[in-house]
């Protein structure tokens, strides 16, 4: 199905199924431990090896020496896979370096060796046995010392990295108001709940790896180009992630090793990485230095905005795209998006949930407030006043599919109270706490991506969806299901969905908030075609017939789905394909967060009081799922704000906190009620379902509306994330 112009009335609009807050289809399974997980697919490989991963001990420079005998003969040892003997591996296009080090080494902790035995223990002891020598060389670990070295990276998937519209450097010398800010943000781990796991096992020459893996397609895709053997060979199996963030875009070092180890050892290895080796090992979200500059006329329109961004990667891999959400979010005749890459050597530094936006208003979203306080404005005053309903960009060419940030905003602001709020900071006492009110905008791209499934009916009449879709956690099972039962028109329970494997048809995956409002038109796409198929066999108008409480109708006759379907069921495949809309209309969901927070005027602790964010995000395909990715991601926001971050050894490249006692992420304690509106919306220009993506868009902007709060309550303006108290202690109100 060729989606090339604004959906029309169909089925989904029933809201008989979509809309409707069901619980996961899948709760029951994970919550009673009877889903399994990659590591846990016991009764698919039962005589799996273990496998246990050795990382590097040094960041750049070469293996000269690696005996693996002693570690051969300790007790249960089957085998040691080092680039000696692991065979010829190329790099994949997605990944900045090799996932198997030797005899050069590329990052700190970058695998070295998989040691596999029969127990999981065996492993572990005989991996400290591998000897391994090395000659380090000096590597470049600090983006602030790289950063006049780093230089315009080429254009990627998300277009040019710089956008230059009207003439910026002179606007912005004769606005009457000017901010020129800059800001740091620090490397990010992903901490998924489930570290990265694979089991691999060879049948012959085809090669079975049960994964946790969010984009199936290319983990076959990459598997085939390291491992050098053909697309048809590999069969990767996802069905159960927990939790992925963007790590689990691509194979990693679990899955590729775990088949070299089972070809080596002859039998089935599983492979988990465990927590510390998450950081060094696997990907991060790279650091950024952004600098902002609005100029502004005294009646707070912008005249001038730039957003130039610097990031480093290794081997230049790719840049943070930290000025993604500066091309669109305020109007401005004259602006500027740039960014630049530096070589490091730290590991490689990768998407991690809205890659670029999550980042990008942590400093956008500060300086608003910088501004809105020179001008003497309120904030939300100044966001609506800058508010363009077409792409400031390309002009009124391209319109926004659908836009309601000013709703957002307005709606946020009084449910919160903010009129009660004192523009002058560090006004308001509560005992030993200095309390501030903060807020921010939220624009994340709606990205779309072609996405197929096969829909199949039984002769009961009970459908079954299959797509190599995945569910990180996010809730796609239920809301493929719900797409399927509106479609067909059954209750939910007489559809069952089939997701990760990679015989299924291809799917967008989970990625870039994509996946919900791309996977579910998949879907729609092939329960049209599926109605369409019955209909005709029928011998009734496809366009007219309709499909209700388990029967579909034409005119007068009806006839119940099973027997429609009959003896031997019907099946149907399609693909949606977004065509050139993308192009035509400008695609963002939006939202606007506010926050309370309390400061100690002694210590510098900052506490979250109240949290509230308002989101359009077209049509909310079931509130309960999508509620719960904002409330995950605004958490996300408020620990980038307040203590996320990965701390660079400087000398020898690496990441020192490793693990979750040292890299802080909020935990219920810190994280108050929050609460979570979704307007009403349908975007008939994004998708069939008339949805946008939400799964990312709650982490923009909150950490920036934290921060504001922060100011608000002490007059303490900070712009190197995160804010730690130490950063604020010396800068306190006299107590
Ligand atoms: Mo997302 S960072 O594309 O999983």
């Amino acid at each position: 199905m060729k989606f090339t112009a604004p959906a029309g009335p169909n089925p989904i609009d029933q809201g008989k199924v979509i809309g409707h807050p069901h619980d996961r289809i899948d709760g029951r399974a994970k919550v009673t431990g009877t889903a399994a997980y990659a590591y846990e697919r016991n009764s698919l490989a039962p005589n799996a090896a273990y496998g246990v991963i050795l990382g590097s001990a040094i960041a750049t420079g070469t293996i000269t020496r690696i005996d693996t005998r002693r570690a051969e003969a300790s007790p249960g040892v089957l085998g040691v896979v080092t680039y000696k003997n692991a065979g010829k591996l190329k790099k994949s296009k997605s990944h900045a370096a090799r996932l198997l080090a030797g005899p050069n080494v590329e990052h700190f902790d970058q695998t070295v060796a998989l040691v596999v035995a029969e127990t999981f223990e065996q492993a572990r002891d005989a991996a400290k046995l591998v000897e391994v020598a090395y000659a380090p060389t000096k590597g470049r670990y600090d983006l602030a010392a790289e950063k006049d070295n780093a230089v315009t990276p080429k254009a990627g998937p998300f277009g040019p990295p710089d956008t230059k519209v009207g003439d910026f450097d002179s606007a912005f010398a004769g606005s009457p108001v000017q901010i020129d800010s800059t800001y740091t943000t620090p490397a990010h781990s992903h901490m998924m709940m489930e570290p990265p796991a694979s089991i691999a096992a060879w049948h012959g020459d085809q090669l079975l790896i049960w994964t946790s893996n969010q984009m199936i397609a290319w983990a076959v895709r990459d598997t085939s180009e390291i491992l050098g053997i053909r697309h048809e060979k590999i069969h990767i199996s996802s069905p159960f992630i927990g939790g992925g963030f963007g790590a689990k875009l691509w194979v990693r070092s679990d899955a590729i090793l775990a088949a070299l180890g089972a070809r080596l050892v002859k039998r089935p290895v599983k492979v988990a990485l465990c927590r510390s080796q998450v950081p060094n090992n696997t990907t991060h979200r790279p650091a950024t230095i952004q600098r902002i500059r609005i100029g502004a006329g005294s009646d707070g329109k912008i005249l001038a905005i730039a957003h130039d961004s610097w990031s480093g990667n290794l081997n230049s891999f790719r840049e943070e795209r930290a000025g993604a959400q500066t091309r669109l979010l305020y109007a401005g005749a004259n602006r500027q998006v740039t960014h630049k890459l530096a070589a490091l050597d730290l590991p490689e530094g990768n998407a991690m949930r809205a890659p670029g936006e999550a980042v990008g208003h942590l400093s956008l979203e500060v300086a608003m407030d910088e501004l809105a306080e020179k001008l003497n404005l309120d904030p939300v005053q100044l966001r609506i006043l800058n508010d363009i309903q077409y792409d400031p960009e390309k002009g009124p060419a391209r319109p926004f599919s659908s836009r309601k940030l000013v709703e957002c905003l307005r709606e946020g602001a009084q449910k919160f109270g903010w009129s009660k709020r004192n523009a002058k900071p560090a006004q308001i006492r509560d005992g030993q706490w200095l309390i501030g009110l903060g807020m921010a905008s939220a624009l994340r791209n709606n990205p779309t991506q072609p996405s197929a499934a096969r829909v199949k009916i039984d002769k009961k009449g009970h459908n079954t969806v299959e797509t190599d879709m995945t569910d990180i956690g996010t809730g796609s099972y239920t809301v493929l299901a719900q797409t399927a039962a509106e479609m067909m028109g059954v209750p939910l329970h007489h559809v069952t969905v089939k997701l990760a494997e990679s015989h299924y048809p291809v799917s967008c995956g989970s990625g870039g908030q994509f996946g919900g409002n791309s996977s579910t038109s998949g879907v729609y796409a092939a329960c049209t075609l599926l109605r369409a198929k019955l209909a005709q066999q029928a011998g009734w108008d496809p366009e007219t017939t309709t499909f209700e409480d388990g029967k579909m109708a034409f005119s007068a006759q009806s006839k119940s789905l099973a027997e429609a379907a009959g003896p031997k069921g019907m099946s149907a495949e399609d693909k949606i394909d977004f065509a050139d809309t993308q192009k035509k209309w400008a695609q963002a969901s939006f939202g606007a967060h506010f926050v309370e927070v309390a400061v100690h005027r002694v210590s510098g602790e900052t506490r979250i009081r109240r949290v509230l964010g308002v989101f359009a995000a077209g049509r909310i395909l079931n509130p309960k799922t999508a509620r719960s990715q904002l409330l995950g991601a605004m958490a996300m926001g408020i620990g980038a704000a307040l203590m996320e971050e990965l701390a660079v050894d400087k000398r020898f490249g690496y990441f020192v906190n490793h693990d979750l006692a040292e890299y802080h992420v909020p935990v219920h304690a810190d994280i108050p009620h929050t609460e979570v509106v979704m307007l009403e919306e349908l975007d008939d220009k994004s998708s069939p379902m008339k949805a946008k993506g939400v799964g990312e868009l709650g982490i923009c902007g909150i950490g920036a509306a934290v921060a504001n709060a922060i100011y608000n309550a002490t007059g303490i303006r900070l712009r190197d994330y995160p804010f730690t108290p130490d950063k604020l202690l010396d800068h306190l109100p006299p107590v």
